[in-house]
């Protein structure tokens, strides 16, 4: 998604706003820009591609301004070009956006019928139309925004600046997020917090609603007419400057994490020494439903979830993609529970579904691992993932952290409700506590996802396949192979193969089966042999002695003995290990992969 950067310096602020820049790089973007003031005047140097390409541009031709706004852009509306790169100007305004102006096509047509020519696709150059036409019209640049913010429909979060004004800059936030950096003769705007992590670790995180007029000494934040005070809070993010270290990705950094963090998750909510869960401040006793939203990985992370609390707690749950629960204008009962759940706190689907839960009546839970996010900071129940940044747009760290809350989660429902006698607890928060050191017996040694890797490269199409608990870590499998090596994959519940995805199957098609010991062990195997007869070239990922699959196997990717409430955890790594190797023997750009956003901060 779009990131936004906008700095009132006291120097050239160029260099600073492209650093900037470079640390909301992980949301995913096609071009680039920066536009400052220059003794009055507004000037700007965009560039299709990364930032370098930009930082090339202004090596040419360097941009002095001490006042400047700064863009990467994730296309939307309009090709990604150099001309639909922000910030976009018109006379003497410059605007950067990060989400979209529903109604810009009626503002469009407006303005065209005003005289007033286009020089973009994008939805975004309205947003300086308009302004203009109000400074034309004689009001000042405050107004001038004022006037313009009432015309917008949908998502924006907005950095403003106008030639002739070398200390003033103005912001406005309308769903994506949006944060206001604190210096000293020195202001900041900022997608997040990491963004402006070298400049100010003193935030403030405008609401919806809000706009802000920034000057060099001062921070006026206005929500609906009336000037608001919106709290200061300290980011850690300041502590957390996110670089790659020896890793040669961020995501493989980030698989490599996972015995850390989730031991670190781990011990927020479980006392290993008593063997039990803390208290998590849920109820769940007086229920009779949960329902969790999320999209992506951490939809999968919620599937694995009902596997848990429906088995754990017998408490039954509906799972919901977000970007479609409240279009169904599903009924949700009031005083009912939602549990959301995002990496990001920002996505944009699934923060319309929490206003929608929260609509119907619902308490809010969320597990998020950015705490100040929007969606943390409309739930009346926070659960952090604690997993750090995850820079990599493919998740990882993210989905296991998730995956340690949601089971600690299960096991306090279970026991609230009577289905979990503290030995019983004492067990499961015993094979929680194996978890980390799993993990890191698999990470001795890559080279047999290396060596696969190969193979699954030449392929058009790849089947994962899983049973119970294991068939959403086949959907996992089959998202992260299919984001980052641009192989079609799907994932399927092994039992559904021969209602269809059969027919597929062929000596070209490597099927990944998540075949953990369990009791549905056999019936998996079952599956196997059907793919084996019909030529299938089976990879086999199991803690169990691959002759059990009584096929020929291609490959098989040992896992360690784990207890079956934490394969999911266990058998992530293999799904994905495979994936980056993949991708990493194709070339493909791991860590930012074509046409992704880390935060999809739009529908
Ligand atoms: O930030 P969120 O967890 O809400 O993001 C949800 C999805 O966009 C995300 O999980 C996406 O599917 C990942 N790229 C998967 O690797």
């Amino acid at each position: 998604m779009c990131g936004i950067v906008g700095i009132i310096g006291r120097d050239a602020v160029a260099a600073d706003i492209v650093d900037a820049l470079k640390r909301l790089e992980y949301r995913g973007y096609d071009s680039a820009g920066v536009a400052t003031v220059e003794d009055g005047k507004l000037d700007r140097r965009r560039a299709e591609g990364k930032l370098k390409n930009l930082e090339a541009r202004l090596a040419e031709a360097p941009l002095v301004g001490r006042l400047g706004i700064g863009h990467t852009r994730w296309a939307t509306h309009g090709p990604p070009t150099e001309t639909n790169a922000h910030p976009h100007m018109s006379g003497d305004v410059s605007v950067v956006h990060n989400g979209i102006i529903e109604n810009f096509r009626t503002l469009k047509d407006e303005l065209i019928a005003d005289g007033i020519a286009f020089d973009t696709d994008t939805d975004t150059e309205v947003v300086a139309h308009l302004i203009t036409r109000e400074r034309h019209a004689g009001a000042d640049p405050i107004t001038s925004v004022h006037n313009t913010l009432q015309r917008l429909e949908g998502a924006f979060a907005l950095a403003i600046v106008f030639a002739g004004e070398d200390n003033l800059m103005i912001g406005a936030r309308n769903g994506p997020p949006l944060a206001v950096g604190h210096g000293s003769g020195e202001m900041y705007l900022g997608s997040d917090a990491v963004a402006l992590a070298p400049f100010t670790d003193t935030i403030t995180y405008l609401d919806d609603g809000d706009w802000v007029v920034l000057t060099r000494d001062s921070i006026d934040v206005d929500a609906e007419g009336n000037a608001v005070e919106r709290a200061m809070t300290k980011s850690v993010a300041s502590a957390l400057m996110v670089d790659k270290g020896n890793h040669r990705h961020f995501m493989l950094k980030e698989i490599y994490e996972q015995p850390e963090v989730i031991s670190h998750t781990l011990s927020h909510y479980a006392d290993f020494a008593k063997g039990e869960v803390r208290d998590l401040g849920l109820d769940f006793s007086s229920i009779s439903r949960v329902t969790i939203s999320a999209c992506g990985t951490a939809y999968y992370a919620g599937m694995v979830a009902k596997y848990w609390f429906e088995r754990h707690a017998r408490l039954p749950v509906d799972v919901d993609v977000a970007s479609e629960m409240r279009y169904r204008e599903a009924p949700m009962e009031e005083g009912g529970l939602t549990i959301l759940v995002s990496q990001s706190g920002e996505t944009a689907d699934t923060l319309a579904a929490l206003r929608y839960a929260k609509g119907c009546g619902q308490k809010i839970a969320s597990i998020v691992n950015v705490r100040e996010s929007t969606i943390a900071r409309e739930s009346d129940t926070i659960m952090p993932i604690l997993a750090g940044p995850e820079i990599g747009v493919a998740s990882t760290k993210a989905f296991t952290c998730q995956l340690a809350v949601l089971a600690a989660l299960a096991i306090a429902a279970g026991k609230q409700r009577g289905h979990i006698t503290p030995e019983r607890e004492r067990e499961l928060v015993e094979a929680l506590a194996e978890v980390p050191r799993h993990i890191t017996h698999i990470l001795r040694d890559e080279t047999p996802y290396e060596a696969l890797a190969q193979d699954l490269s030449k392929a058009r199409d790849v089947l994962y396949l899983g049973r119970g608990i294991s068939y959403p870590l086949a959907l996992e499998g089959a998202l992260k192979l299919k984001e980052i090596s641009y192989i079609h994959a799907e994932g399927y519940a092994a039992g559904e193969l021969k209602h269809g995805p059969i027919a597929l199957i062929d000596e070209n098609v490597p099927v990944i089966v998540v075949a953990p010991d369990d009791e549905l062990f056999d019936k998996t195997v079952s599956n196997m042999q059907e793919v084996a007869a019909r030529g299938g070239r089976i990879i086999f990922i199991s803690e169990t002695d691959p002759a059990k699959a009584g096929c020929p196997l291609e490959a098989a990717l040992s896992v360690p003995d784990c207890h079956p409430f934490v394969g999911p955890l266990v058998h992530a790594l293999p799904v994905q290990l495979i994936a980056y190797h993949t991708a990493v023997f194709m070339g493909t750009d791991v860590d930012q992969p074509r046409n992704l956003a880390k935060s999809v901060t739009v529908e």
